[in-house]
Parts: structure tokens; C-alpha cells; sequence
């Protein structure tokens, strides 16, 4: 039985984290000995959240949700890079429904071909969670909808904020997926 700690990456864009992200970080550490989420910032979309605001909400959020062992930091770059820079060995990726496999089992075989030894791993959120996406929560709140329990509290502040302040950002992308 091979029983060293498995280092396991949750990347993503997480603009912001909602339960659902993390939800998979719950099972994720149910698995894996050591987890880090991984921020994209040289990412295509125009985000809501800067990406430190990004990661301190999704910190709270961690914390807020007693969960411990888990690293947030921001990456650019290419993952597969990344990920055997911090000596990671597995991605996990939440699959909320069949329409996200196309995109995600495209993405694994991209970074298997760039990184053969790196293993994807897909986990499941908890049905009540799976409709959630970071996109229509922002799209939700910058028209004033309630957003309680689709995101943690860490984010639905920032978003009340955000909002009352007057931002419009970037909510066009419906995709929207993580
Ligand atoms: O939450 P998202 O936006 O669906 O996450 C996508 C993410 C960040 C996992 C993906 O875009 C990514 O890994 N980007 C880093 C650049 C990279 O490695 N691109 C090749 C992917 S096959």
C-alpha cells in the first residue's frame, strides 16, 4: 500500500467561491492529505473580484467553515507547471452536471498530454449544490436578488458591497461555470 500524503490542486477561477467550490474542498480533503486551491490569474474572462480579493474571500470562507489544511494562492501560467512546481500530483475538478464533462474531460486529457504523470480526479458537490455557478450568483446580485445560501458569507459581503457600491463587472459570461 503506498501510504504517502497525496498533495492534490483545486484550481479554478472562483470569482467568487460559492458552496458549491466549497463543498468539493470538504470532500476533497476527505481524500487527498494536503489541498491547495489554486487562483487563475491570466485568465481570459474580465473578473468581478481583483484575484487577492478572490483569494481572501475564499480564505474566510475556509476558515469560517472550520476546514483545515488547505492553501489558497493564485497561480498564472500554465497548471501542469504549476502544479509540479508545488509538488502537487492530482487536480480535482467538481462536476456539477453531464453538460460540464465535454469541457473538463478536454481539459484532462490537455494537461495529461502536458503532464502525463498528473492525474484528474472529478468529484461531485451534493445535489442540493449543483445548479450553483459563480457567474449566475454575480449575475443574481448585481440585480439585487437574494443569494443566501449559494454562497458563504465571506462572499455574499463582498458582493453586497460590490454591488451597493455601483460596479457593474463582468457578469456576461453566462458560462459562468465555476
Ligand atoms: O473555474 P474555471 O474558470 O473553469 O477554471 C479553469 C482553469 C483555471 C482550471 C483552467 O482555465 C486552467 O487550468 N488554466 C490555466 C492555464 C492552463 O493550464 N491552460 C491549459 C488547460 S488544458
Amino acid at each position: 500500500m503506498n501510504d504517502c500524503v497525496i498533495h492534490a490542486i483545486y484550481p479554478g477561477s472562483f470569482d467568487p467561491v460559492t458552496l458549491g467550490h466549497l463543498d468539493i474542498v470538504r470532500r476533497a480533503l476527505g481524500v487527498f492529505g494536503q489541498l491547495t486551491v489554486a487562483i487563475l490569474e491570466n485568465s481570459e474572462k474580465e473578473g468581478l473580484f481583483s484575484f487577492a480579493e478572490r483569494r481572501e474571500i475564499f480564505r474566510e470562507a475556509i476558515a469560517d467553515a472550520g476546514l483545515e489544511g488547505v492553501d489558497v494562492v493564485q497561480f498564472s501560467g500554465l497548471l501542469t507547471e504549476f502544479a509540479e512546481r508545488i509538488g502537487a500530483r492530482t487536480v480535482v475538478r467538481g462536476l456539477r452536471a453531464v453538460s460540464d464533462f465535454e469541457y473538463e474531460l478536454q481539459m484532462a486529457q490537455m494537461n495529461r498530454r502536458l503532464s502525463p504523470h498528473l492525474e484528474t480526479v472529478f468529484m461531485t458537490p451534493s445535489e442540493e449544490l449543483s445548479f450553483i455557478s459563480s457567474g449566475l450568483v454575480r449575475e443574481i446580485a448585481r440585480f439585487g436578488g437574494d443569494i443566501s445560501g449559494l454562497v458563504p458569507r465571506s462572499a455574499a459581503e463582498r458582493l453586497a458591497a460590490r454591488f451597493r457600491d455601483g460596479a457593474g463587472g463582468a457578469a456576461d459570461d453566462r458560462r459562468g461555470k465555476r
